[in-house]
């Protein structure tokens, strides 16, 4: 099976209209969705998500702007998908990122930093396993598919 990841489009990205232009970028890329979906998440699913973070000093602020409003959970797949994500998304600290990535596009915070993207295939495996169900993913070829890999 391909690599897979997962891609959060966090609460202040959903209210700045940012969603679009976001899967536009994966789009463009020549990643392929394979399920998406606009949630709110519960207290329990964010520590489960960020479940790594949960003794960090910052996680309850975390935690509170997670659950404050919808968010948009990607599961992407593709070769190498978790490395380019992250190379799409820009470092996690907002102002450190590069302008042309999406963090550093749009953000200028540490907290509302648009978007949370996987860091490794074994995480995105665990993480996508908190938001999504295996029947969720559409099994599906895109048109210029070996164009691309
Ligand atoms: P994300 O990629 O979603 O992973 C964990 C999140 O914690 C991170 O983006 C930031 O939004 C948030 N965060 C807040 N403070 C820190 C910090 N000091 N170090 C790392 N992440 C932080």
């Amino acid at each position: 099976m391909a690599e897979r990841t997962l891609l959060v489009i966090k609460p202040d990205a959903v209210q700045r209209g940012l969603i679009g232009n976001i899967i536009s970028r994966i789009e463009r890329k020549g990643l392929k969705i394979i399920a998406l979906k606009i949630m709110m998440l519960t207290d329990d699913e964010v520590d489960k998500l960020y479940d790594i973070h949960m003794d960090k000093v910052f996680y309850p602020l975390l935690n509170s702007f997670i659950i404050s409003g919808p968010l948009v959970a990607i599961a992407i797949q593709g070769k190498n998908s978790v490395k380019i994500v992250r190379k799409l998304a820009g470092v996690t600290n907002s102002p450190e990122a590069e302008p042309g990535t999406i963090r550093g596009d749009f953000g200028v915070d540490l907290t509302k930093n648009i978007i949370h993207s996987s860091d490794k295939p074994e995480r995105a495996e665990y993480e996508l396993s908190v938001l999504f169900k295996e029947e969720d993913y559409v099994s599906y070829s895109l048109i210029n598919e070996s164009w691309v890999e």
